[in-house]
């Protein structure tokens, strides 16, 4: 794989989860506008990424192009333009004969693909499984990354199995990112039962990164899959829980709503600074669970300069009261050898949705969190 790339959890935006496959050239182009004019771009986001169904046929030479009537500029003419804005552009294939989407996928032409998405400026490639009967999951991403150094573009290489074959397990040297899931399903805390497969809401999906923090880091991430912040299903405050725990995680931060048209509520969430900072934090430190009373469950996150992130997440229907004495918590991450010390060091406590300093670890603290909300907090070393 190409190093040096996603250093910190990618951000950007695909068509996904808001379009399916309704995808378009001028939607394309209005999309990165809309980056730019929201401020998104300035809060980090850069890829703008097609997600499955921009493809027509190949050629009689094998060569893949575009569906001329939803593309009739072609994909080169469009890199150009997300790239003129700034931002960069990325591109959905398959590893199996077919998309899920049923469009071509690139078995069998792995590196003429590769050249093609390079020669076109392609920035960034989510590599999808269906269709996929008798590949090995670790070979075929193996084979697409090697195509892509072929091509020689740098291109940052997201692995969509769906955790199917433990891909932190060898995710780290083949791409940057590996889903560790089946798609989000739009619902904050649900599972939708269809016989023989489930859909999971964003807190379920969040309970199954516990295990695999240990895997993340600069260059290589878990995926908890792409936002649905401002997809009309949650709640404002489901919509802040939902970031500040993608943030807490280091997932990347791939935005899935229309960017055209977003409440200001919507662009509060997506464009926090220092939320985002705990998102995009140097170390890459996935954070962990450190403890659940009731329905609260409390997130630290080692974050550098001796700082940590702690996220109080509600996940219950009632406020909820907490109680956090700073002498009686012992933090440690024992995986990254990091320690919260709070007997030799006090801390400055920011409120990050609050953007106020409220306080030092000197003081205990005694506060409310609201029903499917957050208390996101940002403890700095003053040592
Ligand atoms: C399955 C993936 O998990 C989704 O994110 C999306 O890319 C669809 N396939 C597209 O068909």
């Amino acid at each position: 794989k190409f190093e040096g790339l996603a250093l910190t959890p990618p951000m950007g935006w695909n068509s996904w989860n808001r379009f399916a496959c309704h995808v378009d050239e001028n939607m394309i182009r209005q999309m990165a506008d809309a980056m730019v004019s929201t401020g998104m771009k300035d809060a980090g986001y850069t890829y703008i990424n097609i997600d499955d169904c921009w493809h027509g046929e190949r050629d009689s030479l094998g060569f893949i192009h575009p569906d001329p009537k939803r593309f009739p500029s072609g994909m080169k003419a469009l890199a150009d333009y997300v790239h003129s804005k700034g931002l960069k552009l990325g591109i959905y294939s398959d590893a199996g004969s077919q998309t899920c989407g049923g469009r071509p996928g690139s078995r069998g032409y792995e590196f003429q693909d590769a050249q093609t998405y390079a020669s076109w400026g392609v920035d960034y490639l989510k590599y999808d499984w269906c269709n996929t009967e008798g590949l090995k999951a670790e070979g075929a991403y193996k084979t697409m990354a090697a195509a892509l150094r072929r091509a020689g573009r740098p291109v940052v290489l997201s692995i969509c199995e769906w955790g199917n074959d433990q891909p932190w397990e060898w995710g780290r040297t083949v791409g940057h990112l590996w889903r560790t899931t089946g798609d989000i399903f739009n619902c904050f805390d649900c599972i939708e039962d269809h016989g023989t497969w489930k859909s999971w809401g964003v807190m379920q999906i969040l309970d199954m990164q516990q295990n695999l923090r240990r895997y993340a880091g600069p260059g290589h991430w878990n995926d908890p899959d792409m936002l649905e912040i401002g997809n009309g299903k949650l709640s404002p405050s489901e919509d802040r829980a939902h970031f500040s725990m993608w943030a807490m995680v280091a997932a990347p931060l791939i935005a899935g709503n229309d960017l055209r048209s977003m409440t200001s509520e919507t662009i509060e969430v997506l464009t926090n600074k220092e939320v985002i900072a705990v998102n995009q934090d140097s170390l890459g430190i996935q954070g962990f669970q450190y403890a659940v009373k009731d329905s609260v469950e409390t997130w630290f996150k080692p974050l550098k300069n001796d700082d940590w992130a702690l996220c109080f997440l509600n996940r219950g229907t009632k406020p909820q009261t907490i109680e956090f004495k700073w002498s009686a918590q012992e933090v440690a991450d024992t995986i990254f050898h990091k320690q919260l010390d709070v007997k030799h060091t006090v801390y400055k406590i920011r409120d990050l949705w609050m953007k106020k300093d409220i306080g030092t670890t000197k003081k205990d603290m005694k506060t409310m969190v609201p029903a499917h909300d957050v208390l996101m907090l940002r403890l700095s070393s003053t040592k």
